[in-house]
């Protein structure tokens, strides 16, 4: 399939998905808490999504079983919620959640602190962070998917952290899925030239440690092979006349 460029109304539609998906990760942000199990999570979400009127991007989604994933400390992405899994006081939690209503998709990840959370886990945090707004901040029409890549990529090895390659963001619409593929990492005005219309989910997942990632035995779990810390942030944008516009903001 192409890479479809949306019309004004389309963007609409998906902002009416991103704001509902917002406001799901902010109750979670406002609920998470030491004690708490993953499980816990999914409950909360899934009872927002309802309220919102919207479905779930993920579950059922090649199978998976709910509607977050939640990637606590080395999990970089696809950990699968569980009540047998609470939380402590000084992890992190990758929460990434996405929905769909009137047939548009959003889709977006925090990594949320449990308590009170260490020094270098904060700043792990913070870099993922600033490295997600870095890419936004070079979106606009004529930009290349090279310079998404680069800007999360200075921005997460300038703290001595590393990008992991092995999953990427995409294109996103009436499919979470979509072309083009969005890698965190990149040259500078190589690749794909972007224009108005598309609309991007753009994901930096960044390890402490090395790059290196492996799948558990759960077919889902995405873990860092060196067992360091991980955070993921996401956020949908569209590509509007003057920059970005974050549709999950
Ligand atoms: N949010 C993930 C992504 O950006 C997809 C989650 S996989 C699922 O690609 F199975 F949980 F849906
Ligand atoms: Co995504």
């Amino acid at each position: 399939m192409a890479i479809v460029i949306r019309t004004a109304k389309e963007i609409a539609k998906m902002r009416r998905s991103g704001f509902a998906l917002r406001n799901v990760l902010d109750v979670l942000r406002n609920s998470i808490a030491p004690g708490m199990t993953t499980m816990d999570l999914e409950k909360i979400a899934e009872a927002k999504i309802a309220e919102a009127g919207a479905v779930s991007a993920f579950k059922g989604y090649h199978d998976y079983p709910c509607v977050l994933c939640t990637s606590v400390n080395e999990e970089v992405v696809h950990g699968i919620p569980s009540a047998k899994r609470t939380l402590q006081e000084g992890d992190v939690v990758s929460i990434d959640c996405g929905l769909i209503i009137d047939g548009y998709y959003a889709d977006s990840a925090t990594t949320l602190p449990v308590g009170k959370i260490s020094a270098p886990a904060q700043k792990l945090l913070d870099a993922t962070e600033q490295s997600l707004q870095a890419a936004i901040s070079v979106v606009r029409p004529g930009a290349t998917l090279g310079d998404v890549g680069a800007a999360v990529q200075e921005v997460v090895e300038a703290a001595g952290f590393s990008v992991v390659r092995d999953f990427v963001g995409h294109g996103i619409g009436t499919e979470m899925h979509e072309e083009p593929q969005v890698p965190n990492y990149g040259r500078k005005a190589q690749g794909l030239r972007l224009r108005q219309g598309m609309v991007l989910a753009i994901e930096p997942m960044v390890n402490a440690g090395g790059h290196a990632v492996r799948v558990l035995e759960d077919g889902w779990t995405a873990v860092t092979v060196d067992g360091s810390l991980s955070a993921h942030f996401e956020h949908t944008i569209a590509v509007g006349a003057d920059g970005a516009e974050v549709l999950t903001a």
